[in-house]
This record gives C-alpha cells, sequence and structure tokens, in this order.
C-alpha cells in the first residue's frame, strides 16, 4: 500500500514526563492495532497512518497539539490524554472544530462532549464495585490519598458518597502536588500506618504513585492486611513498584493481563511480538487497542474523514475486546465495559477476586449509583482465568 493515499489520525500520548508509564502503553495498544489493522488491508484497501506528538505531560501542551494537529495537520480523529486535566484542554479544541476525540482512559465522569468517545471506565463501572469489595472484605475505614487534580477530587466525591451510602467512613483526605518529593509521601505513609485504617483509596497516578505505595511498605504497610486500593495503579506501575512492595494491594479495572482468554492470548502474544515484553500492558493500553478498531470498523463502514458520520457509525458499536464484549454506548458516547478486582500476588502478578456478569452500562452521571445494586451480580473468581 501506498501511504499518498493513507488515512491520517492524530496521536496525543506522552512518553517523557509523570504519566509517561502508562502513555506509553496507550500508545503501544493504539500502534499495535494500527499495524493489526493495516496489515489485514488497511481500511477500505488504505493504511492508517498516525501523526504522533509528544505532550511530555504537561496539561496545556495538549491543548495546543490537539490544534496543530487539527488545524496544521488536517487531522480530525485524535487519540490520546490519559489525566481528566489534560482531557479537558482538548476538549474545547475538538469541540470547536468538530474533531472526533477517542479518550481510552477510566476518568470521574460528569461529562459528555458529542466530539468524545469515552473508552475508559466511569465510577459506576469501578468505583462502585470496588467500594462494596472493601467494605465487604476489609471494614469500613477508609484513608484516601490523592495527587491534586481533577480526576482524584472527583472521584474521591463519588467514592465518600458510595462509602457512606454502605455505611462507611472516610478517616483522612490528602492530595499532593506533581512535584511533591518522597519525603512527603514517607510521612502520609507513617500517618497512615499509625492510623490504622481498614483499606487506603489511593488515585495517586504516575510516578507518584510508585512513590507512594513505595513509602507505605517503608513505613511497615502491609498491603496483605491493609490494602492500598486504586483504580489508577495498574501493571506498569506495579512493576516499577516491585513485587514486594506491591504485594497485597488492589485495582479494579475492566482488563487485567491476567485474563484468561483466547481474545486475550491474541492480544499479548501480538504485543510481545511487537514490543519484545507484556510488561506493561495495563488497562488503558487495552481501551486504547479497542478503539482504534473500532474507529477503523466505523471508517471502512463511512468512507470517509466525517466527523458526524464517524460519529454516528460508532454509537453501539461492538467489539470482541481482549476484556470481553464492549459496546459504545448510544445514549452517552461512554462504553459498556467489564469490571474486575484483582490484588497483586507475591510474583506481582495481579489474580482476579472478583468480577460483575456481564459488561456494565456506562452511567458517567450517576443517575443509578446504589451501591446495593451490585452484590447481586458480582461473582467470586477461583482462579485468573476471568
Ligand atoms: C484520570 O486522570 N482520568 C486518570
Amino acid at each position: 500500500m501506498s501511504s499518498d493515499d493513507s488515512w491520517k489520525i492524530g496521536i496525543l500520548f506522552s512518553t517523557t514526563g509523570v504519566t509517561s508509564i502508562i502513555e506509553q502503553s496507550q500508545l503501544n495498544g493504539t500502534l499495535l492495532a494500527i499495524d493489526e489493522i493495516n496489515a489485514a488491508g488497511g481500511v477500505r484497501g488504505r493504511p492508517i497512518a498516525p501523526v504522533s506528538y509528544n505532550p511530555d505531560s504537561v496539561v496545556s501542551c495538549y491543548g495546543e497539539m490537539a490544534e496543530k494537529l487539527i488545524v496544521e495537520d488536517r487531522i480530525t480523529a485524535l487519540f490520546g490524554c490519559y489525566m481528566s486535566s489534560s482531557r479537558k484542554e482538548v476538549l474545547p479544541v475538538v469541540e470547536r472544530r468538530n474533531a472526533l476525540f477517542f479518550y481510552p482512559t477510566l476518568y470521574e465522569g460528569f461529562e459528555y462532549s458529542p466530539n468524545v468517545i469515552y473508552g475508559g471506565a466511569t465510577p459506576n463501572q469501578n468505583s462502585v464495585p470496588l467500594a462494596n469489595h472493601l467494605m465487604n472484605n476489609f471494614g469500613k475505614r477508609i484513608f484516601f490519598v490523592g495527587s491534586d487534580y481533577i480526576y482524584p477530587r472527583e472521584s474521591n466525591r463519588v467514592m465518600r458518597n458510595v462509602l457512606r451510602q454502605g455505611g462507611g467512613e472516610v478517616l483522612g483526605e490528602r492530595y499532593y502536588d506533581f512535584d511533591a518529593d518522597t519525603a512527603q509521601f514517607a510521612r502520609i505513609a507513617q500517618e497512615i500506618v499509625d492510623l490504622k485504617p481498614d483499606a487506603i483509596f489511593s488515585t495517586v497516578v504516575g510516578q507518584m504513585c510508585i512513590d507512594f505505595y513505595r513509602a507505605y511498605h517503608a513505613a511497615g504497610g502491609d498491603g496483605r492486611v491493609c490494602p492500598i486500593a486504586s483504580l489508577t495503579t495498574n501493571e506498569a506501575e506495579i512493576a516499577a513498584i516491585g513485587a514486594g512492595a506491591a504485594v497485597g494491594h488492589i485495582t479494579a479495572a475492566p482488563y487485567f493481563r491476567t485474563i484468561n482468554s483466547p481474545a486475550n492470548r491474541k492480544f499479548l502474544k501480538a504485543y510481545k511480538q511487537k514490543f519484545g515484553t507484556v510488561r506493561d500492558v495495563t488497562s488503558c493500553c487495552e481501551a486504547a487497542y479497542c478503539q482504534m478498531h473500532m474507529f477503523a470498523a466505523a471508517l471502512e463502514e463511512v468512507g470517509e474523514m466525517d466527523t458526524d458520520r464517524l460519529h454516528e457509525a460508532l454509537l453501539g458499536a461492538s467489539f470482541d475486546a481482549p476484556q470481553g464484549h464492549i459496546k459504545i454506548d448510544p445514549d452517552n458516547n461512554h462504553t459498556y465495559l467489564q469490571s474486575r478486582i484483582a490484588r497483586v500476588d507475591e510474583r506481582g502478578e495481579f489474580v482476579i477476586e472478583n468480577k460483575v456478569r456481564r459488561a456494565i452500562k456506562p452511567d458517567p452521571y450517576l443517575v443509578y449509583p446504589g451501591i446495593h445494586d451490585w452484590s447481586f451480580r458480582t461473582q467470586k473468581v477461583a482462579q485468573t482465568s476471568a
């Protein structure tokens, strides 16, 4: 295939800076999907050609680079962002210029844009099952620690409400800037160990997440006794933290690398072939992979880079993802996703302990947030084959 007649798409994931560990995994998922699409003949016989910029994890750069992709590179389908603060920078740009933006990251909800396809979990798909799991298995006294930006503050607001509905209590709540040093994490870790909560809910992201887990371990915190539960600590961060400090901690996500299904084995094999390892495969990587495949299927149907027609084709579209079957909800542009809860074992691998029976409808505005709705839908999982 010649590249002259390619379909140009824009990519905004950071390969440097505080969130580069997770964003690199999202970039890899995106590039793997593009390889697969192109190897299968492209879209209507034309290859997808990515134009990729590195925003260096600097929030304002995402908006500026989105503008550059649309105005200078004349691209109207964009993929990118991890932090909600960076998505908020891109949002007005794609709305003003009527571009289509694919966001493959869990987030705090309470947003809808006709120009965004949301591929990550909303709080009803992860926070609500996680709160339920913590209160049932560990206790009702929870301490919150987060990075200081919109996602942690908003998702803690939701978590606080869900815990209170279930009779739980928030013992404390702390936020840290992106330049927080290890001494600050050592102090809060000691404070938490002294306070003895039943569990910690962490919305600390990126490099800081690694510092926090290590500080908790150094202060004598033991995940097997009082776990840190998080939505933003995935396989890549666990690998960086190390199995010794990570054991016992908990993450809720639609996807874990340890899922034992044909679709996931195929995905991991292809990933390993391209990148040499599966060490950094995360739920956000998988979401990015799925979004690119779903975009390509919509483009195949529509045959042109028309935002409105692509949007229409994407609503209700489904995909047999590595996590299981997923579908874009035509009501709100978010995605029906699987929901799993996993715990890190001694080898540093996530062992899935709980999952819902079927993909959960996204409810970004928490119209149906009742915690008791979830317990009967979950099932205990005996081993890693979830
Ligand atoms: C996030 O900021 N949405 C993880």
